[in-house]
């Protein structure tokens, strides 16, 4: 058992561990909290903020402010070397493979060479979505982050909240997106990173709901809902179904990564879910994860397309999983 101020022990479910809670100190909706800092760093984090750099990248490439939207913003940075990171050691699947590459004198993509050095900047903390924001933004971009467990939230008030340019909300994510006197909307630009822990079953529609409303009210805003691959394929898919309803005729482009198990089953006529069927990796553990964009900027699928067999490389050790990812496919383009 280990403790957590009022958290008292945690428990691995869906390849995740979870802190839970002191039954008398939480209510019944937070039992159960998903703690990032044990996955800090890990492959489907660096798949993440790759994506996540190259998109802030074409942001920045406008001479525009911008608003960076954080719905699931985490602590802002992860120690490495501290029991959450450690009692799993999943960065050294991660940011560990980058930098031992580094090492070894090979050439990283431009994203995961930044990452890494955001990172050597944090002396060696591993960089949550809102310091590689923060780190990337310009004095006259905003950034409207939120997170909704009490602990998180106050430290990334310790990482990110001295910075001018950041609000913090302690909140729920999915809500204060389609508040207007807390978010801007309308046209005003914007890139909405959702990141959620998948932990309650209602995440897909909230997440549609978040797209639906964006498409209507907010045009201007590019989204990036990052998402897990399992052995069951179909959640994947139900994913796919919502966001591209709820997106109506705006662009969808999807990237997937696999970087455990082994892919048995072949494409399906779909074409989407099949070849991440079948892995081998027990007690229903994530066997990588993806990345939905929702008008994303143009030219971003060309600068994935380079990107993802260099990260497939690179986090797979050069032994390839998956004989059909590392994917960039649009699921809706007009
Ligand atoms: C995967 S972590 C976020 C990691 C972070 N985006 C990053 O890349 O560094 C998910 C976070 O969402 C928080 N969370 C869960 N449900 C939430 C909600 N409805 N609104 C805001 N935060 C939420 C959890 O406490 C957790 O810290």
């Amino acid at each position: 058992m280990w403790h957590y101020g009022s958290l008292r022990c945690v428990r691995r479910e869906h390849g995740r561990l979870w802190a839970v809670a002191s039954s008398e100190l939480a209510p019944a909706h937070t039992r159960l909290l998903y703690k990032h800092g044990f996955h800090a760093g890990n492959a489907a984090d660096v798949l993440k903020h790759c994506v996540l750099i190259c998109l802030l990248q074409q942001m920045t490439a406008k001479n525009k402010p911008f608003s960076y939207v954080d719905t699931h913003a985490g602590a802002g940075s992860y120690n490495l070397l501290g029991d959450e990171a450690t009692t799993l050691g999943e960065h050294k699947a991660g940011l560990g493979i980058l930098r031992s590459a580094v090492e070894q004198g090979q050439e990283l993509p431009a994203s995961a060479a930044e990452l890494l050095q955001i990172s050597d900047g944090l002396d060696g903390a591993y960089p949550g979505s809102p310091c590689i924001a923060a780190r990337l933004c310009r004095p006259m971009d905003s950034l409207l982050l939120v997170e909704r467990a009490v602990d998180q939230h106050a430290s990334l008030l310790d990482a990110v909240g001295a910075d001018g340019r950041v609000t913090a909300h302690l909140s729920d994510g999915y809500a204060v997106v389609r508040d207007r006197k807390l978010c801007p909307a309308g046209g005003k630009r914007a890139l909405v990173l959702i990141d959620p822990p998948y932990q309650f079953g209602s995440d897909n529609d909230q997440i549609a709901t978040v797209v639906e409303y964006c498409t209507k009210h907010w045009r201007a805003a590019r989204l990036a809902i990052w998402f897990p691959l399992t052995r069951d394929a179909s959640k994947v898919d139900r994913l796919y179904e919502a966001v591209c309803k709820a997106a109506g005729d705006s662009d969808v482009l999807t990237v997937e990564l696999q970087t455990r198990g082994h892919a048995k089953t072949s494409v399906s006529g779909s074409g989407r879910a099949a070849d991440r069927g079948g892995g081998d990796v027990g007690g229903g553990g994530m066997l990588g994860s993806g990345m939905l964009l929702v008008q994303p900027p143009f030219g971003i699928d060309a600068q994935l397309n380079e990107l993802l067999p260099a990260l497939d490389s690179l986090l797979t050790e050069g032994a390839s999983v998956s004989p059909t990812l590392p994917r960039v496919s649009w699921l809706r383009r007009s």
